[in-house]
C-alpha cells in the first residue's frame, strides 16, 4: 500500500494528553472534518466513549475482551450471517434507530425489527398462493388489507413477507439452499388494497446463538428466543417504508423477545377458517386464519413528525441545534 501524502493537522498540538484532556483534544482534531453532520456524530461518539471508559474505570483486560469480541463478530460474519446486526438487535439499538426514523402517528401500524433474514430473491406471487414448501408446517391463511390513516385502501403496495419453517429456521439458514421458501412478494389489490396468501403457523425460534452474540447473551443471563412471528415490509413511492412483524398471542416469549421487537399493537389472535371463508379462499375449513389491516403513513407526514420529535428531544436535552436535511447539527455551524 502506498504511503498517504504527508499532511499537517491544523488542530491542537497533541502532547501530554491526560485522562481529563484527551477528550477535548480528540474532538478538536476531529473538528477539522468538513462535514458538519459527521463532525457532530464523531464529537458525540468520542465524548460518550471516553466518558464510558472514565466512568467504568475499564481495565485493560476488559477492553481487550471487548475488542476481541468485535473481531470475533467480524470473523463469523458472511453474506448470510450478520453478527453486527444481531449485536445491534440484542442491545436494543435496532429498535431504537427504527423508532427514531419511522415515528408512527396514533392509529398507524407500528414498526418492528428487520432482522438479518430478509432477502431480495423472494418470488412475486398471485393473491392466494402458498409461499410455504414445508409439509410439516400447520397451514395458515392470511387475509390482509393495506389502508391509509383515514381508512382508504392503498393499492399497488409491494409487500415482502417472510417467516421460518416449522423447525424455526429461515431458508437461508439451511445449507445448500437452492431457492427461496417461506417468503414471497405480493402487491396490494388495485381496488381494495387487499392481499392474501398461504403460509404456515409461525413458531418461536432462537436467533443465531453459536457465535459471540450468543455467548454474550449467555453471560448476561438472557435467552436467545424470539416469539412466533411473521415479517412484513411495505414499500410504495410516497409512503414511509414500513418494516414490521405480527406476533402470535400467547407465545411464551411474548414479553421477553431477545431483540425487543414486540409491541402490543402487533400481537394478533389466530382464528380458524369457517365454512364461508373456506369456500371464498379455497382452503380447508378449520385452517388457521390471520386477518389483519396494516395502516401506512405518507412520507411527508412521517418526515414532519420526525422533525418535530427531533426538535422536541434536542430542546429537552438543552442542545442548541438546527436541522439540516432533517438531521441535527450544532447551531454554530
Ligand atoms: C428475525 O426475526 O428474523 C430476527 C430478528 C433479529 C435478530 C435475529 C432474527
Ligand atoms: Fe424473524
Amino acid at each position: 500500500m502506498a504511503a498517504p501524502p504527508k499532511k499537517a493537522n491544523s488542530g491542537p498540538p497533541l502532547l501530554d494528553l491526560t485522562i481529563d484532556n484527551i477528550t477535548p483534544n480528540t474532538n478538536r482534531i476531529n473538528a477539522q472534518c468538513g462535514d458538519p453532520r459527521l463532525r457532530y456524530i464523531m464529537e458525540r461518539l468520542v465524548t460518550h466513549l471516553h466518558d464510558f471508559a472514565r466512568e467504568t474505570r475499564i481495565s485493560t483486560d476488559e477492553w481487550m475482551t471487548a475488542l476481541n469480541f468485535l473481531v470475533a463478530c467480524g470473523q463469523i460474519s458472511s453474506e448470510v450471517r450478520h453478527e453486527f446486526i444481531l449485536l445491534s438487535d440484542i442491545l436494543g439499538l435496532s429498535l431504537l434507530v427504527d423508532s427514531i426514523n419511522h415515528p408512527k402517528p396514533a392509529g398507524s401500524t407500528e414498526g418492528s425489527v428487520l432482522g438479518p433474514f430478509h432477502t431480495h430473491d423472494a418470488p412475486t406471487l398471485a393473491h392466494g398462493s402458498s409461499m410455504s414448501r414445508d409439509p410439516a408446517g400447520e397451514p395458515l391463511l392470511c387475509v390482509c388489507r393495506v389502508r391509509d390513516p383515514r381508512g382508504n385502501p392503498v393499492p399497488g403496495v409491494k409487500v415482502d413477507i417472510w417467516e421460518t419453517d416449522s423447525s424455526g429456521h429461515y431458508d437461508v439458514q439451511h445449507e445448500g439452499r437452492e431457492e427461496p421458501s417461506e417468503r414471497c412478494v405480493m402487491l396490494s389489490g388495485e381496488d381494495d388494497g387487499r392481499f392474501w396468501f398461504r403460509g404456515i403457523r409461525p413458531v418461536s425460534y432462537p436467533i443465531p446463538h453459536d457465535g459471540p452474540v450468543g455467548k454474550l447473551l449467555e453471560k448476561l443471563g438472557r435467552h436467545c428466543w424470539r416469539p412466533a412471528h411473521l415479517h412484513f415490509m411495505f414499500e410504495k413511492e410516497g409512503w414511509d417504508r414500513l418494516i414490521t412483524s405480527l406476533y402470535m398471542r400467547g407465545d411464551p416469549y411474548e414479553t421477553t423477545d431477545a431483540v425487543f421487537g414486540v409491541k402490543a399493537s402487533l400481537i394478533v389472535d389466530l382464528e380458524r377458517v369457517d365454512a364461508a371463508t373456506a369456500a371464498e379462499y379455497g382452503v380447508a375449513e378449520g385452517t388457521w386464519l390471520l386477518r389483519h389491516d396494516f395502516v401506512l403513513v405518507s412520507e411527508a407526514e412521517t418526515a414532519e413528525l420526525r422533525d418535530r420529535n427531533a426538535v422536541e428531544a434536542l430542546q429537552k436535552l438543552g442542545l442548541n441545534m438546527r436541522l439540516v436535511d432533517h438531521l441535527p447539527v450544532p447551531e454554530l455551524d
